[in-house]
């Protein structure tokens, strides 16, 4: 065969052919340093690991199904993982920890740039193996599309020494944390490059990607040393206290127009790049909820985490009214996806997802 399977270089272009997670037998891993500084300090899951309850994990399956067959209904092929046994545990000769995480969401480990699709390092040891769950697709694609580039980048060794202990201890506090933010001092030190692929976002020619708990200044420049014909750029909102994963806090909708996180706002010294090529960036709408549900790691603002189909048509949460509402302001059509109850499993419809396929090349938005 002899057709392009793998192509996606921004967020928005048309989506042809998407990844969808699996909720199957996910696991609240048990607790590591990486983790633990992001679960927050008034959460329900601390001190508890283990198997996910298994009505919950049917009732994501649900939803995510309904989610997969809605887009199918558009025309776009849906892929789903195949997941390996999350309940067995990781051992290296570094590390060891009970279990693993799950196959959710897919947007963390795989990021996909032009014809490649490049495997994350991860900065959890619980995370260490996911790729497995999705190496049956990338074969797939390998067989399918004799352009596409399968990449790994290297596996870190995730011993003690990446994670900065003052983090560790049971009570930081916001203000704290905030002040740390603020000044990029985060959870993982610079011993090895780290990065999630959710800390990336694709912009044509560029990259921008959030230096945080997830990502380190060298998973960045490995990032840079990688794409050597991309601009790569790293930002950061010190408004976060639990920086991890970009999508809930800056989303671009099109080219020109990208939502941010009213308390997250990307700092002045770091827009010159928008402001010069006439990007607007514009507060989100209000969540419509004001707690997370039970047994989730983000925050409520995962009512900004959408899923754009084109640069028209945007998938929004049917719950978060608000943020339908401002997108429906802003010119888009909206697609109401019902997801809230698989939100647990690691975030919203971008994260749920991973691009394989949108229309369009590599465009230079910054000029
Ligand atoms: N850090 C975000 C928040 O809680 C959640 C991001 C989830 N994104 C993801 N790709 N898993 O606001």
């Amino acid at each position: 065969m002899n057709k392009t399977v793998v192509n996606s270089w921004n967020e928005w272009d048309p989506l042809r052919h998407v990844i969808v997670g699996r909720a199957d037998n996910c696991h609240i891993p048990p607790e590591e340093p990486a983790l633990d500084a992001k679960v927050p300090e008034d959460s329900d899951m601390r001190g508890q690991w283990g198997k996910r309850p298994q009505e919950t994990i049917d009732r994501a399956n649900e939803l995510l199904d309904t989610f997969a067959a809605q887009l199918q209904a558009r025309g776009i092929r849906v892929d789903r993982p195949v997941p390996i046994d999350h309940s067995q545990p990781v051992t290296t000769p570094d590390f060891h920890t009970g279990s693993q995480f799950g196959c959710m969401p897919p947007r963390d480990v795989l990021l996909t740039v032009g014809p490649e699709i490049l495997e994350a390092t991860m900065s959890y040891r619980c995370r260490w193996f996911e790729y497995l769950n999705y190496r049956p697709l990338l074969q797939r694609y390998w067989e399918e599309d004799p352009n596409f580039r399968h990449e790994a980048a290297p596996k870190p060794r995730l011993t003690d020494a990446d994670y900065h202990p003052d983090y560790l201890s049971e009570k930081i506090g916001v203000e704290k944390r905030l002040k740390w933010a603020e000044e990029k001092h985060f959870v993982t030190t610079e011993e090895e490059p780290l990065f999630d692929a959710a800390d990336v976002l694709r912009f044509g020619r560029d990259l921008v990607v959030q230096h945080g708990f997830t990502t380190n200044l060298k998973g960045i420049e490995w990032l840079r040393r990688h794409f050597p014909d991309h601009r790569v750029h790293a930002v950061n909102f010190p408004g976060d206290p639990y920086p991890i994963h970009i999508d809930a806090t800056f989303t671009p909708l099109r080219p020109g127009l990208i939502l941010n996180n009213p308390q997250r706002r990307l700092p002045k010294d770091q827009r010159g790049m928008f402001e010069k090529n006439g990007w607007e960036i514009v507060d989100a709408a209000q969540p419509a909820h004001n707690a997370p549900p039970p047994l989730c790691y983000s925050s409520v603002w995962l009512s900004m985490n959408v899923l754009v189909l084109d640069p028209k048509t945007v998938c929004v949460e049917k719950s978060e009214v608000y943020q339908a509402e401002q997108m429906d302001k802003l010119g888009m059509e909206v697609v109401e996806v019902e997801l809230r109850d698989a939100y647990a499993f690691g975030g919203g419809l971008h994260c749920c997802t991973a691009d394989v396929y949108r229309e369009g090349g590599c465009e230079d938005y910054f000029p």
